[in-house]
């Protein structure tokens, strides 16, 4: 007995450390398998419970992370992070209800801390994707009477319930969403084959490259967050001068990283004109204008900081849902229709060199409709 004791208390220290390096290295299989062996000898080690179950999750195991967290709760109900974990796994294994229940708790825990609002309303808009708007508005409408005054439960509750005055996106919702996502973004927006940027830099190479008049560009990159299109561009325009504007204050932290930006400032975009004093040969927008309805105040403001015949170029994202001018879809972003914007365009006196229908990114297998847009001041 005294042996196996003191045999425990040397080994379990010594495996843990070899455990968690493994984990910090994101190694989650070789990690696993040394947390078990401690479970082994002490079913009740707290470190190896919660770190064996977080590894199952980022495994993909999801019924085994599951089973582990319903452990590490029975011992640390109070920590919202348990909740959170257990709520994406019970929703990966289909228990809808029991998915929603563990995102609220995790909200309630963490007294509405923006982690989890996040996560609760990204599990609401995928739950109603799957089982359809009715199965998740009791849970909207108890949250919004609980948070009627948080950005992203705000967002979320105008997104479900229609609201046609609420105009653009709440900059408290935009601001949070980014700086949460900003560490995974260029990885993520990989994955979902999201080219916007690129496409972008093509259509103003395939202009310049025409007119052979490319040094000294100046190029205002609105809503720039970690500056993709950044990258693109001064790849193929060395001595341009690119600013960049984002609300995220991380964005612009990955932005900064990538070294190709002249300046970037911290703003919404709707606040930034008056105070760059400076005009443009060019303003692009990649896969931000999702996050207004109307464009009119934009579109002017972009006209009025352009240089003559200064260029302007973005993406929108199509409006397949009903004939409106702009649309708040459950997914907390605004659809465009094409009527609109080129209606907008010609009533702020831009004339459209080129509109394409394109895929801006891939949502599970479904393709994301939207436009890239290239318009000259007249
Ligand atoms: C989907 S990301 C696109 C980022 C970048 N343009 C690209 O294509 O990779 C949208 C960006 O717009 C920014 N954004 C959204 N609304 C904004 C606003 N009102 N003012 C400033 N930035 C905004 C977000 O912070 C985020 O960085």
């Amino acid at each position: 007995m005294f042996d196996f004791l003191l045999s425990n208390r040397f080994l379990i220290p010594k495996l843990l450390q070899k455990a968690n390096l493994l984990y910090e290295a994101k190694k989650f299989a070789e990690a696993s398998k040394l947390y078990q062996k401690i479970l082994h000898k002490d079913a009740n080690h707290f470190a190896a419970l919660a770190n064996l179950a977080v590894s199952y999750f980022e495994l993909g195991e999801y019924a085994n992370a599951a089973e582990q967290l319903y452990l590490v709760i029975k011992k640390d109900y109070n920590n919202p992070w348990w909740h959170n974990y257990l709520s994406q796994s019970l929703q990966k294994q289909g228990n809808l209800s029991g998915a929603l229940d563990e995102g609220w708790l995790a909200v309630s825990l963490s007294n509405g801390a923006m982690e989890h609002q996040l996560n609760l309303a990204y599990t609401l808009y995928e739950i109603s994707a799957e089982r359809g708007v009715e199965f998740v508005i009791p849970q909207i409408k108890k949250w919004y009477e609980k948070y009627p005054n948080n950005a992203v439960c705000k967002q979320c509750y105008k997104s479900f319930f229609y609201d046609k005055s609420f105009i653009r996106s709440e900059a408290g919702y935009v601001e949070n969403l980014f700086d949460v996502f900003a560490p995974d973004f260029d990885t993520v927006l990989g994955e979902l084959e999201y080219h916007s940027p690129q496409l972008i830099s093509d259509c103003l190479v395939e202009y310049f490259n025409e007119k052979k008049e490319t040094s000294d560009l100046r190029i205002l990159d609105l809503g720039c967050g970690s500056g993709l299109c950044g990258k693109y561009i001064k790849a193929s325009f060395p001595d341009c001068k690119i600013w960049g504007i984002d609300i995220s204050a991380q964005m612009l932290r990955q932005a900064q990283q990538k070294g190709v930006y002249e300046h970037l400032i911290k703003s919404d975009i709707q606040d930034c004109f008056d105070s760059i004093g400076l005009n443009f040969n060019v303003v692009i927008s990649s896969d931000v204008f999702t996050y207004f309805g109307t464009l009119d105040s934009i579109f002017s403001a972009v006209y009025n900081i352009l240089d003559s015949q200064g260029i302007f170029v973005f993406t929108v994202t199509k409006n397949i849902i009903n004939d409106k001018d702009y649309f708040l879809t459950t997914s907390s972003r605004f659809i465009h229709s094409e009527k609109y914007i080129t209606k907008l365009l010609k009533d702020t006196n831009f004339f459209t060199i080129k509109k394409e229908e394109i895929c801006l990114r891939k949502e599970g297998d479904k393709d994301v409709l939207g436009y890239i847009i290239m318009a000259q001041k007249m």
